[in-house]
């Protein structure tokens, strides 16, 4: 797409911006700036303005600032290095997902059978899955039949890394079988992915969670549960609005008798998320950085997770409306608490950096992307891998003061087995 110049942008005009790892996909412009962005229009967004990333930085103004929605986990291996508890937590829902993969309608003999992975990231945490669901089917299809699987992510995710690994990990499942196809997709589960009635067995895990975009911000926190009155009241309709469109684009793609697996976290019956003490951990970070003057306070203003975590009742009540009803069963739905295995681990080896690294190196690779990409667009590379840096060290000591008496996640997931009815 080649930009050309629009005679005026009107406030507030929201920008999409060029993907890049690690950066915001969308974001509003709240300051006017003096001179004009190189911008085409939007076609599949009537009322955004599309922005080369590279023009928009070399015409802001310093002060111009940007609100963030959601943004792609750290790439370059980071996501892939640091991601333990998310693979505890799919070792756990692993017995289900084959079984899907046992039960799933198949295509008539000869038609490729098609496996969706919603929300790969970098891909370390879906090799194990995709093999067990491909050993799975593959017992049910002859080697003629193709088994196909795309990996599906937003587009700044780090997809050379994905491929990378799947071309070289002796844990690939391409290097098992033949006869088996891998693509990928590089566009939002909330949107229309793939024709209707194709997809034999679909499987997410850790990802239906990020909301497609944060329509509010808290003052003072980070975090989604720590909104109250109408900001919370706008954020569980945001969230539930967010679980319908997926799983309604899940229906239309599912063939008939094909399943989905969806793993998520889950809010317990008090309101607990297991990554609440975490982040709370960062919130309280920035906000001393912004006493130190290192974060500015429209930047931290803008920053939010754009994490919800439903409590059950949030998630199963689209199985409970009729239209739902008429087209998806809930075949199972189970909660499980994720054994931490980087305390885990600690108890075994009581090796205080090993804990400290994995904990930092899972919230730099998770949480770190979405946070800094509303930092103002007048911050330089060299200014955001510093305060990317200090935001790392300094949480370093915040779980150093936490201790290790206790692990700092106690994440309890949910796996659902959703059938699209014949
Ligand atoms: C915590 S990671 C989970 C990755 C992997 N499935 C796992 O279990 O380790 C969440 C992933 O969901 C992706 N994601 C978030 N919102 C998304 C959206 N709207 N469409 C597609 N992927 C999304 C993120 O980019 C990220 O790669």
């Amino acid at each position: 797409m080649s930009p050309s110049v629009l005679p005026c942008v009107k406030p507030p005009a929201i920008y999409l911006l060029d993907t890049i790892p690690g950066e915001s996909t969308e974001v509003v412009v709240l300051n006017r700036k003096k001179r004009k962005p190189s911008t085409v229009k939007n076609k599949s967004h009537p009322n955004a303005t599309t922005v080369h990333t590279q023009a928009l930085r070399e015409q802001v103004t310093p002060g111009l600032t940007l609100a963030a929605s959601t943004a792609p986990m750290e790439g370059a291996g980071k996501y892939n290095a640091f991601a333990q508890v998310q693979a505890a937590g799919i070792a756990s829902a692993q017995p289900i997902l084959i079984g899907a993969a046992q039960r799933a309608d198949l295509p008539p003999h000869g038609v490729t059978v098609v496996i969706v992975d919603y929300g790969s990231s970098e891909g370390k945490n879906s090799l194990s899955p995709m093999r067990n669901v491909i050993q799975a089917l593959r017992a049910r299809v002859t080697p003629e039949v193709a088994i196909s699987v795309t990996h599906t992510d937003l587009p700044a995710n780090d997809f050379r890394g994905l491929f990378s690994l799947l071309d070289s990990s002796c844990e690939s499942y391409l290097q098992e079988q033949q006869n088996i196809f891998c693509t990928a997709t590089g566009r939002s589960f909330y949107e229309k992915l793939f024709p209707a009635n194709s997809v034999t067995l679909g499987w997410c895990s850790f990802a239906a969670h990020w909301l497609s975009r944060v329509p509010v911000s808290i003052p003072g926190h980070i975090i989604t549960s720590k909104a109250g009155g109408e900001a919370a009241v706008e954020l569980k309709r945001q969230a539930a609005t967010d679980w319908s469109t997926f799983l309604a684009h899940r229906t239309n793609e599912l063939r008939p008798g094909g399943r989905l697996v969806v793993v998520l976290t889950v809010r317990d019956d008090n309101g607990v998320a297991g990554t609440d003490e975490m982040l709370c951990m960062i919130n309280s970070v920035l906000q001393d950085l912004v006493a130190l003057n290192v974060v500015r306070e429209d930047e931290y203003a803008r920053m939010m997770v754009p994490d919800y975590t439903r409590n059950l009742g949030e998630l199963l009540a689209p199985f409970s409306s009729a239209l739902c009803q008429q087209d998806l069963t809930l075949h199972q739905h189970q909660i499980v608490e994720i054994d931490d295995p980087v305390w885990k681990s600690f108890q075994l080896d009581r090796n205080p950096d090993t804990l400290l690294n994995s904990y930092v190196g899972l919230a730099r690779a998770v949480w770190f992307p979405a946070l800094l990409a509303v930092l103002d667009l007048d911050r330089s590379t060299i200014e955001r891998s510093a305060i990317a840096d200090l935001l790392e060290s300094r949480l370093r000591q915040q779980i150093t003061a936490w201790g290790s008496d206790s692990p700092v996640f106690r994440v309890k997931e949910i796996i659902m087995e959703i059938v699209k009815n014949n």
